[in-house]
């Protein structure tokens, strides 16, 4: 830290500045010992700070204003898609008819946000190719959970018992993650050079034990695999099932249909590709969506239409594999996504898609030279540059260049991912930004490039903290500030 690091309550708490207002009760006072026994009492009183609300409102608005936001900064993080979340959605979501529903109201009262809810289901199929959607995961890789149980849920019914599910080693952590937890072995599948699936490896590996493929398309380096309609040819002839991991949609949307490619079941990230808050694994979604084969074992509710035009939700589906979340879904972030797409037309979500590649080859083309692309040097909607050739000739990592870009106002791209690539920097643009951006951002790396590198070694220079440790940060995490352990509150 330096001494721009902001200080915080507790620092600027001062005995008696407190200026909360409560009127005098006029319910006789019960001592709280007789609420609670004195133990708990002694051990849960919380000495909050004491400041008046000014204070507070600078504090929190400070805070504020240190973080990088979309709204703020270009934030061009490759995976985890920061594209604009128009405002229009914000309000949209907010109206009181949508916003102040209430899941235990009764049916007949809920018409407009199930109807709402209804027609999403039928858009995200149609965009899939797929024919059943369930809106309940609360996340993409709660989306790939709740497909990977219905693929199990699918085989167990057949009375077939298939252990694997084939992973390529380009994938996103939350698939073997995800596959693990549904009881599945997680077999990794090789890249080949062009950072495509190995055909050998996935040949070799695919047998009568395979549940599921997971692929990526287009996958994490940034480039489509053509070879997807030659796999799910190879998977349906033995019985297996291809999934899609749809965190990429944004670049194909109105292009190509994950279900004409032999896709059996995907999930989407509409916080990803449909724009909605997405922060630290959440609050999102991740509706999935599968063939009518695996419809029955979706999760349950879903939400039908019934012959007298009205909306309802369906918890009659005995195949069901039950509930992944309570009530329909995040509805809040699903109906952002509904606004944007209808919003848009299918017109339009084509476009986003064709900016969105536009944009990374652009951006691409600007840099390649100083940062070389080692798959190709085309992607769709982002890429993977390696700065390893950097860091052999001028010690400068894929990190120093994260921080550097911190200092010049940019959020870094990912780094260290995909493993595949050394010294990793996997950047997405996204459509939403303007060809000036793209130009400064291109100008900063290419200036980091040729920085002093002991210069580099000491960014960020211009924020309040600037190399944290960040393998102790994570080992030995510090919950509580002195301060607050000397006011009383314990671990
Ligand atoms: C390729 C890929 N798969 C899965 C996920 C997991 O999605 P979520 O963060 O919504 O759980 C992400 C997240 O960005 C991703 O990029």
């Amino acid at each position: 830290m330096n001494d721009k690091a902001p200080r915080l309550l507790f620092e600027k708490s001062r005995p008696g500045r407190g200026t909360d207002v409560i009127p005098r009760s006029d319910v006789p006072d019960r001592p709280l010992d007789s609420l609670l026994p004195a133990s708990e009492l002694a051990s849960n009183l919380v000495p909050l700070p004491e400041l008046g609300e000014l204070d507070v409102v600078r504090h929190y608005t400070r805070l504020s204003q240190l973080n990088m936001a979309i709204d703020s900064h270009f934030y061009p993080l490759g995976s985890c898609t920061m594209k604009y979340n128009p405002k229009r959605n914000e309000r949209l979501a907010s109206l009181p008819g949508l916003a102040s529903v209430h899941p235990y109201q009764d049916e007949s009262t809920l018409q407009g946000i199930l109807e709402l809810l209804y027609d999403l289901q039928g858009i995200l199929g149609e965009i899939a190719g797929l024919d059943a959607v369930s809106l309940q995961p609360a996340a993409g890789a709660q989306g790939e959970l709740a497909a990977l149980l219905t693929a199990a849920a699918y085989f167990r019914d057949r009375g077939e018992k298939r252990t694997k599910v084939l992973i390529p080693d380009s994938a996103h952590g939350t698939n073997p993650a995800s596959a693990h937890l549904a009881g599945f072995d997680a077999v990794t599948i090789k890249s080949d050079s062009r950072g495509l699936v190995d055909m050998a490896d996935f040949m070799s590996k695919h047998d009568d034990q395979t549940a599921v493929f997971m692929i990526t398309n287009p996958n994490t380096v940034g480039r489509f695999d053509p070879q997807v309609v030659e796999i799910a040819r190879a998977l349906h002839d033995r019985g297996s099932l291809l999934y899609l991991d749809g965190a990429n949609m944004n670049a194909i949307l109105g292009v190509v249909r994950p279900g004409d490619m032999g896709v059996d079941l995907m999930h989407y990230n509409p916080h990803k590709t449909f724009s909605g808050p997405h922060g630290g694994g959440g609050p999102g979604a991740g509706p999935i969506a599968v063939r009518a084969s695996l419809a029955p074992y979706l999760p349950a509710p879903i939400v039908v239409k019934r012959s007298d035009g009205v909306f309802a939700l369906d918890y009659d589906r005995p195949k069901s594999i039950g509930r992944t979340r309570s009530f329909f879904g995040n509805v809040g972030v699903l109906v952002r996504a509904y606004c944007y797409i209808r919003a848009q037309g299918p017109e339009g979500l084509r476009r986003i898609a064709e900016h969105a590649v536009l944009n990374a080859n652009y951006l691409l083309a600007l840099i390649k030279e100083e940062y070389p692309v080692p798959f190709g040097d085309r992607c769709m909607h982002e890429f993977v540059a390696s700065a390893r050739g950097l860091a052999r000739d001028r010690g400068i990592r894929a990190f120093d260049i994260a921080k550097g870009l911190i200092d010049r106002g940019f959020h870094p791209p990912t780094v260290y991912f995909p493993l595949i690539v050394s010294e990793a920097l996997m950047i997405e643009p996204t459509e939403c930004e303007s060809r000036e951006t793209l130009e400064e951002f291109a100008r900063a790396l290419l200036e980091i490039a040729a920085e002093d590198p002991e210069k580099l070694h000491e960014a960020p220079v211009t924020t309040p903290v600037c190399r944290p440790d960040e393998v102790a940060a994570a080992r030995s995490p510090i919950l509580i500030h002195p301060e607050a352990s000397r006011a009383g509150i314990e671990r």
